[in-house]
Protein backbone atom coordinates (compact mmCIF):
# COMPACT_ATOMS: atom_id res chain seq x y z
CA UNK A 1 0.00 0.00 0.00
CA UNK A 2 3.13 2.33 0.52
CA UNK A 3 3.66 1.61 -3.44
CA UNK A 4 7.31 1.03 -2.86
CA UNK A 5 7.86 3.69 -0.57
CA UNK A 6 9.48 2.90 2.82
CA UNK A 7 7.07 5.11 4.30
CA UNK A 8 3.66 6.54 2.95
CA UNK A 9 5.01 10.01 3.62
CA UNK A 10 7.42 9.55 1.13
CA UNK A 11 4.72 8.15 -1.29
CA UNK A 12 2.39 11.23 -0.06
CA UNK A 13 5.47 13.71 -1.35
CA UNK A 14 5.89 12.04 -4.73
CA UNK A 15 2.28 12.35 -5.00
CA UNK A 16 2.22 16.19 -5.44
CA UNK A 17 2.48 16.42 -8.91
CA UNK A 18 -0.91 14.48 -9.60
CA UNK A 19 -2.47 16.02 -6.32
CA UNK A 20 -2.30 19.29 -7.74
CA UNK A 21 -3.39 18.94 -10.84
CA UNK A 22 -6.47 16.70 -9.79
CA UNK A 23 -7.49 19.95 -7.82
CA UNK A 24 -7.31 21.40 -10.48
CA UNK A 25 -9.13 19.06 -13.04
CA UNK A 26 -12.29 20.40 -14.77
CA UNK A 27 -12.00 23.46 -12.50
CA UNK A 28 -10.44 25.70 -15.37
CA UNK A 29 -12.63 25.55 -18.57
CA UNK A 30 -11.82 25.99 -21.83
CA UNK A 31 -11.80 29.50 -22.15
CA UNK A 32 -9.05 29.55 -19.75
CA UNK A 33 -11.52 31.09 -16.87
CA UNK A 34 -12.58 29.14 -13.56
CA UNK A 35 -15.50 27.36 -12.43
CA UNK A 36 -16.24 26.61 -9.48
CA UNK A 37 -19.69 25.48 -9.55
CA UNK A 38 -19.80 23.10 -6.11
CA UNK A 39 -18.96 26.63 -4.57
CA UNK A 40 -22.53 27.06 -3.36
CA UNK A 41 -22.84 31.21 -2.89
CA UNK A 42 -23.68 32.68 -5.86
CA UNK A 43 -21.66 35.48 -7.57
CA UNK A 44 -23.71 38.33 -6.36
CA UNK A 45 -23.34 37.11 -2.44
CA UNK A 46 -19.62 36.57 -3.37
CA UNK A 47 -20.03 40.66 -4.96
CA UNK A 48 -20.93 41.55 -1.53
CA UNK A 49 -18.32 40.10 0.10
CA UNK A 50 -16.06 43.03 2.06
CA UNK A 51 -14.08 40.42 4.42
CA UNK A 52 -12.70 37.18 3.81
CA UNK A 53 -11.60 35.40 7.06
CA UNK A 54 -9.68 32.21 7.18
CA UNK A 55 -9.56 29.91 10.11
CA UNK A 56 -7.49 26.81 10.30
CA UNK A 57 -4.85 24.59 12.26
CA UNK A 58 -0.98 23.68 11.61
CA UNK A 59 -0.28 23.07 7.85
CA UNK A 60 -3.58 24.10 7.13
CA UNK A 61 -2.97 27.73 8.88
CA UNK A 62 0.23 28.22 7.12
CA UNK A 63 -1.85 27.47 3.71
CA UNK A 64 -4.52 30.57 5.29
CA UNK A 65 -1.54 32.67 5.46
CA UNK A 66 -0.55 32.32 2.04
CA UNK A 67 -4.09 32.55 0.50
CA UNK A 68 -4.29 36.28 2.19
CA UNK A 69 -1.22 37.57 0.40
CA UNK A 70 -3.72 35.75 -2.68
CA UNK A 71 -6.70 37.36 -2.06
CA UNK A 72 -6.08 40.99 -0.86
CA UNK A 73 -3.71 41.43 -4.04
CA UNK A 74 -6.25 39.62 -6.94
CA UNK A 75 -9.40 40.73 -4.89
CA UNK A 76 -8.51 44.06 -2.80
CA UNK A 77 -10.87 42.48 -0.18
CA UNK A 78 -9.59 42.37 3.58
CA UNK A 79 -8.37 39.05 4.67
CA UNK A 80 -7.81 37.67 7.76
CA UNK A 81 -6.44 34.57 9.16
CA UNK A 82 -6.31 32.97 12.39
CA UNK A 83 -5.50 30.18 14.35
CA UNK A 84 -8.53 28.03 14.74
CA UNK A 85 -8.17 27.46 18.33
CA UNK A 86 -8.04 31.18 18.92
CA UNK A 87 -10.57 32.64 16.91
CA UNK A 88 -14.19 32.48 18.65
CA UNK A 89 -12.34 33.48 21.88
CA UNK A 90 -11.74 36.78 20.74
CA UNK A 91 -15.38 37.85 20.10
CA UNK A 92 -14.55 38.50 16.18
CA UNK A 93 -16.45 40.95 14.05
CA UNK A 94 -18.39 38.68 11.86
CA UNK A 95 -21.85 39.71 9.61
CA UNK A 96 -23.36 38.84 6.68
CA UNK A 97 -21.09 39.85 4.49
CA UNK A 98 -17.74 38.39 5.81
CA UNK A 99 -16.86 35.15 3.94
CA UNK A 100 -14.89 32.46 6.19
CA UNK A 101 -12.92 29.86 4.61
CA UNK A 102 -11.92 27.02 6.85
CA UNK A 103 -9.48 24.98 5.44
CA UNK A 104 -8.95 21.28 6.91
CA UNK A 105 -7.51 18.09 5.05
CA UNK A 106 -9.08 15.41 7.49
CA UNK A 107 -12.71 17.72 7.87
CA UNK A 108 -12.56 16.43 11.35
CA UNK A 109 -10.37 19.37 13.32
CA UNK A 110 -12.52 20.48 16.50
CA UNK A 111 -11.06 23.79 16.62
CA UNK A 112 -11.95 24.64 13.22
CA UNK A 113 -15.52 23.20 13.63
CA UNK A 114 -16.06 24.84 16.57
CA UNK A 115 -14.50 28.52 14.86
CA UNK A 116 -17.20 27.82 11.87
CA UNK A 117 -20.27 27.22 14.17
CA UNK A 118 -19.09 30.56 15.73
CA UNK A 119 -19.19 32.34 12.08
CA UNK A 120 -22.30 31.10 11.10
CA UNK A 121 -24.06 31.88 14.48
CA UNK A 122 -23.05 35.50 13.61
CA UNK A 123 -24.44 34.79 10.08
CA UNK A 124 -21.48 34.51 7.72
CA UNK A 125 -21.05 32.05 4.63
CA UNK A 126 -18.22 29.56 5.66
CA UNK A 127 -16.78 27.75 2.28
CA UNK A 128 -14.94 24.87 3.26
CA UNK A 129 -12.03 23.84 2.21
CA UNK A 130 -11.62 20.20 2.34
CA UNK A 131 -9.90 16.89 1.11
CA UNK A 132 -12.20 14.61 3.10
CA UNK A 133 -15.36 13.72 1.73
CA UNK A 134 -18.69 13.70 3.66
CA UNK A 135 -16.31 14.72 6.84
CA UNK A 136 -18.14 17.25 9.48
CA UNK A 137 -16.51 20.28 8.42
CA UNK A 138 -17.61 20.36 5.34
CA UNK A 139 -21.10 18.86 6.26
CA UNK A 140 -21.38 22.07 8.23
CA UNK A 141 -20.59 24.28 5.64
CA UNK A 142 -22.40 26.29 3.48
CA UNK A 143 -20.45 25.23 0.63
CA UNK A 144 -17.12 23.12 0.01
CA UNK A 145 -14.20 23.05 -2.48
CA UNK A 146 -12.62 19.71 -2.36
CA UNK A 147 -9.30 19.15 -2.67
CA UNK A 148 -8.26 15.98 -4.41
CA UNK A 149 -4.74 14.70 -2.64
CA UNK A 150 -6.35 11.73 -1.84
CA UNK A 151 -6.30 10.19 1.53
CA UNK A 152 -3.02 11.21 3.11
CA UNK A 153 -1.68 8.28 5.79
CA UNK A 154 0.94 10.14 7.63
CA UNK A 155 0.74 12.28 10.18
CA UNK A 156 2.57 15.20 8.77
CA UNK A 157 0.99 16.59 5.88
CA UNK A 158 2.39 16.99 2.50
CA UNK A 159 0.22 16.69 -0.32
CA UNK A 160 -2.50 18.03 1.33
CA UNK A 161 -0.99 20.93 1.97
CA UNK A 162 0.06 21.43 -1.63
CA UNK A 163 -3.56 21.23 -2.78
CA UNK A 164 -4.97 23.10 0.12
CA UNK A 165 -3.09 26.02 -1.82
CA UNK A 166 -4.24 25.50 -5.36
CA UNK A 167 -7.92 25.74 -3.83
CA UNK A 168 -6.64 28.93 -2.16
CA UNK A 169 -5.58 29.87 -5.02
CA UNK A 170 -8.74 29.16 -6.98
CA UNK A 171 -11.08 30.48 -4.85
CA UNK A 172 -8.61 34.09 -4.53
CA UNK A 173 -8.65 34.42 -8.58
CA UNK A 174 -12.31 33.18 -8.41
CA UNK A 175 -13.83 35.92 -6.37
CA UNK A 176 -11.44 38.36 -8.35
CA UNK A 177 -12.77 36.72 -11.78
CA UNK A 178 -16.39 37.18 -10.27
CA UNK A 179 -16.05 41.31 -8.65
CA UNK A 180 -13.75 41.83 -12.16
CA UNK A 181 -10.87 43.46 -10.35
CA UNK A 182 -8.42 45.46 -12.26
CA UNK A 183 -6.13 42.65 -12.03
CA UNK A 184 -8.00 40.51 -14.44
CA UNK A 185 -4.93 40.35 -17.30
CA UNK A 186 -2.91 38.92 -14.52
CA UNK A 187 -5.67 36.74 -12.79
CA UNK A 188 -5.77 35.05 -16.31
CA UNK A 189 -2.15 34.94 -16.62
CA UNK A 190 -2.05 32.98 -12.70
CA UNK A 191 -4.71 30.61 -14.45
CA UNK A 192 -2.55 29.59 -17.04
CA UNK A 193 0.46 29.04 -14.93
CA UNK A 194 -1.43 27.42 -12.35
CA UNK A 195 -2.19 24.95 -15.17
CA UNK A 196 1.74 24.12 -15.51
CA UNK A 197 2.78 24.06 -12.13
CA UNK A 198 2.06 20.41 -11.31
CA UNK A 199 5.17 19.61 -13.88
CA UNK A 200 7.46 22.44 -12.11
CA UNK A 201 6.51 20.53 -8.54
CA UNK A 202 7.80 17.44 -10.41
CA UNK A 203 11.03 18.90 -11.51
CA UNK A 204 11.73 19.58 -8.24
CA UNK A 205 11.08 16.59 -6.81
CA UNK A 206 13.76 15.00 -9.31
CA UNK A 207 16.16 17.21 -7.69
CA UNK A 208 15.79 16.48 -4.04
CA UNK A 209 18.75 14.28 -4.09
CA UNK A 210 21.18 16.58 -2.90
CA UNK A 211 18.83 17.68 -0.26
CA UNK A 212 18.52 14.33 0.93
CA UNK A 213 22.03 14.37 1.64
CA UNK A 214 22.65 17.75 3.36
CA UNK A 215 19.73 16.68 5.71
CA UNK A 216 21.80 13.34 6.52
CA UNK A 217 24.86 15.36 7.31
CA UNK A 218 22.84 18.04 9.88
CA UNK A 219 21.43 14.89 11.83
CA UNK A 220 23.08 15.56 15.16
CA UNK A 221 22.62 19.56 15.03
CA UNK A 222 19.63 21.15 17.87
CA UNK A 223 18.55 23.67 15.99
CA UNK A 224 17.81 25.03 12.38
CA UNK A 225 15.70 28.45 11.80
CA UNK A 226 13.91 29.16 8.52
CA UNK A 227 13.72 32.42 7.21
CA UNK A 228 11.50 34.10 4.14
CA UNK A 229 9.19 37.32 3.24
CA UNK A 230 6.27 37.64 2.19
CA UNK A 231 4.90 34.78 0.64
CA UNK A 232 7.77 32.97 1.80
CA UNK A 233 7.08 33.75 5.38
CA UNK A 234 4.62 31.14 5.74
CA UNK A 235 6.62 28.68 3.87
CA UNK A 236 9.49 29.24 6.33
CA UNK A 237 7.16 28.47 9.29
CA UNK A 238 5.61 25.45 7.15
CA UNK A 239 9.30 24.21 7.11
CA UNK A 240 9.64 24.64 10.89
CA UNK A 241 6.55 22.81 11.49
CA UNK A 242 7.75 19.80 9.72
CA UNK A 243 11.24 19.85 11.47
CA UNK A 244 9.40 19.93 14.90
CA UNK A 245 7.12 16.99 14.25
CA UNK A 246 9.70 14.76 12.27
CA UNK A 247 12.78 15.41 13.51
CA UNK A 248 12.27 16.61 16.95
CA UNK A 249 14.61 19.23 16.43
CA UNK A 250 14.20 22.94 17.47
CA UNK A 251 13.23 24.75 15.05
CA UNK A 252 11.40 27.92 14.37
CA UNK A 253 10.44 30.11 10.95
CA UNK A 254 10.51 33.70 10.79
CA UNK A 255 9.97 36.87 8.67
CA UNK A 256 13.08 37.93 7.39
CA UNK A 257 12.48 41.88 8.34
CA UNK A 258 12.27 40.33 12.18
CA UNK A 259 15.61 38.99 12.31
CA UNK A 260 17.05 42.47 13.86
CA UNK A 261 14.31 42.67 15.91
CA UNK A 262 15.58 40.32 18.35
CA UNK A 263 16.28 36.28 16.44
CA UNK A 264 19.59 37.21 15.12
CA UNK A 265 20.98 37.62 18.52
CA UNK A 266 20.42 33.54 18.24
CA UNK A 267 22.72 33.28 15.00
CA UNK A 268 25.72 30.89 15.69
CA UNK A 269 28.77 29.48 14.42
CA UNK A 270 27.61 26.96 11.58
CA UNK A 271 24.01 27.49 13.01
CA UNK A 272 21.66 26.14 9.58
CA UNK A 273 19.41 28.39 8.52
CA UNK A 274 16.83 28.00 5.75
CA UNK A 275 16.16 30.88 3.94
CA UNK A 276 13.11 31.60 1.39
CA UNK A 277 14.00 33.59 -1.56
CA UNK A 278 11.64 35.96 -3.26
CA UNK A 279 12.14 35.82 -7.27
CA UNK A 280 14.32 38.28 -8.39
CA UNK A 281 11.97 39.70 -10.84
CA UNK A 282 8.96 41.73 -10.55
CA UNK A 283 9.23 42.77 -6.51
CA UNK A 284 12.88 43.19 -6.88
CA UNK A 285 13.03 45.54 -3.28
CA UNK A 286 12.15 42.07 -1.11
CA UNK A 287 14.52 40.03 -2.92
CA UNK A 288 17.58 42.50 -2.40
CA UNK A 289 16.40 42.58 1.37
CA UNK A 290 16.63 38.95 1.60
CA UNK A 291 19.96 39.21 0.15
CA UNK A 292 21.37 41.33 2.51
CA UNK A 293 19.43 39.13 5.35
CA UNK A 294 21.83 36.08 4.09
CA UNK A 295 25.05 37.92 4.29
CA UNK A 296 24.36 39.67 7.20
CA UNK A 297 23.84 36.17 8.81
CA UNK A 298 26.58 34.75 7.29
CA UNK A 299 28.80 37.08 8.60
CA UNK A 300 27.38 36.40 11.68
CA UNK A 301 28.33 32.54 11.34
CA UNK A 302 25.39 31.24 9.76
CA UNK A 303 25.72 28.20 7.30
CA UNK A 304 23.09 29.60 5.02
CA UNK A 305 20.92 26.88 3.33
CA UNK A 306 19.16 28.98 0.17
CA UNK A 307 16.16 28.13 -1.67
CA UNK A 308 16.22 30.43 -4.80
CA UNK A 309 14.52 30.75 -8.02
CA UNK A 310 17.07 28.93 -11.16
CA UNK A 311 18.86 31.94 -12.76
CA UNK A 312 18.78 34.45 -9.37
CA UNK A 313 22.59 34.80 -9.38
CA UNK A 314 23.11 37.38 -6.65
CA UNK A 315 22.42 34.88 -3.68
CA UNK A 316 25.49 32.00 -5.19
CA UNK A 317 28.18 34.19 -3.17
CA UNK A 318 26.15 33.92 -0.07
CA UNK A 319 24.91 30.48 -0.12
CA UNK A 320 26.67 27.64 1.62
CA UNK A 321 24.27 25.43 -0.17
CA UNK A 322 22.28 26.16 -3.06
CA UNK A 323 18.37 24.80 -3.30
CA UNK A 324 17.03 25.77 -6.97
CA UNK A 325 13.43 25.98 -7.59
CA UNK A 326 11.48 26.69 -10.74
CA UNK A 327 10.60 29.99 -11.87
CA UNK A 328 7.15 30.53 -10.78
CA UNK A 329 4.97 34.07 -10.59
CA UNK A 330 5.54 35.02 -7.07
CA UNK A 331 2.14 34.02 -5.46
CA UNK A 332 2.93 30.62 -6.64
CA UNK A 333 6.33 30.34 -5.46
CA UNK A 334 4.99 28.32 -2.02
CA UNK A 335 4.15 25.16 -4.63
CA UNK A 336 7.11 24.61 -5.61
CA UNK A 337 9.22 26.19 -2.55
CA UNK A 338 7.30 23.83 -0.19
CA UNK A 339 8.67 20.86 -1.61
CA UNK A 340 12.16 20.95 -0.51
CA UNK A 341 11.51 21.44 3.02
CA UNK A 342 9.07 18.15 3.33
CA UNK A 343 11.63 16.10 2.08
CA UNK A 344 14.48 18.25 4.16
CA UNK A 345 12.38 17.23 7.39
CA UNK A 346 11.73 13.39 6.41
CA UNK A 347 15.20 12.89 5.65
CA UNK A 348 16.26 14.25 9.11
CA UNK A 349 13.63 12.26 11.00
CA UNK A 350 15.01 8.88 9.00
CA UNK A 351 18.61 9.81 9.96
CA UNK A 352 17.94 10.54 13.67
CA UNK A 353 15.94 7.45 13.83
CA UNK A 354 12.28 8.31 13.78
CA UNK A 355 8.91 7.04 13.02
CA UNK A 356 8.37 9.21 10.06
CA UNK A 357 5.08 8.52 9.48
CA UNK A 358 3.78 8.80 13.22
CA UNK A 359 5.48 11.07 15.60
CA UNK A 360 5.17 10.84 18.53
CA UNK A 361 2.75 12.77 20.83
CA UNK A 362 0.83 12.96 17.53
CA UNK A 363 -2.45 12.12 15.94
CA UNK A 364 -3.65 12.77 12.40
CA UNK A 365 -6.73 14.42 13.22
CA UNK A 366 -7.25 16.61 16.17
CA UNK A 367 -11.34 15.72 17.30
CA UNK A 368 -10.71 17.27 20.55
CA UNK A 369 -10.07 21.21 21.47
C1 LIG B 1 1.18 19.15 10.32
C2 LIG B 1 -0.18 18.66 10.47
C3 LIG B 1 -1.12 19.39 11.38
C4 LIG B 1 -2.48 19.61 10.68
C5 LIG B 1 -3.48 20.25 11.64
C6 LIG B 1 -4.80 20.54 10.96
O1 LIG B 1 1.90 18.38 9.43
O2 LIG B 1 -0.55 17.70 9.85
O3 LIG B 1 -0.57 20.61 11.77
O4 LIG B 1 -2.25 20.41 9.56
O5 LIG B 1 -3.69 19.40 12.73
O6 LIG B 1 -5.40 19.35 10.52
P1 LIG B 1 -6.59 19.38 9.48
O7 LIG B 1 -6.07 19.96 8.21
O8 LIG B 1 -7.00 17.96 9.33
O9 LIG B 1 -7.66 20.25 10.06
Amino acid sequence: EKGGYDYFMLKEIAEQPKAVADTLLGRIDVSGDLTLDEVRISASELREVDKVVIVACGTAFHAGLIAKYAIEHWTRIPCEVELASEFRYRDPILDARSLVIAISQSGETMDTLMALRHAREQGSKVLAICNTNGSTIPRESDAVLYTHAGPEVAVASTKAFLTQLVACYLVALYLGQVRGTKWGDEIRAVIRDLAEISGEVERVLETMEPVRALARSLADKNTVLFLGRHVGYPVALEGALKLKELAYMHAEGFAAGELKHGPIALIEDDLPVVVVVPSPRGRSVLHDKIVSNIQEIRARGARTIVIAEEGDEAVVPYADHLIRIPVTPTLLQPLVATVPLQVFACELATARGNEVDQPRNLAKSVTVE
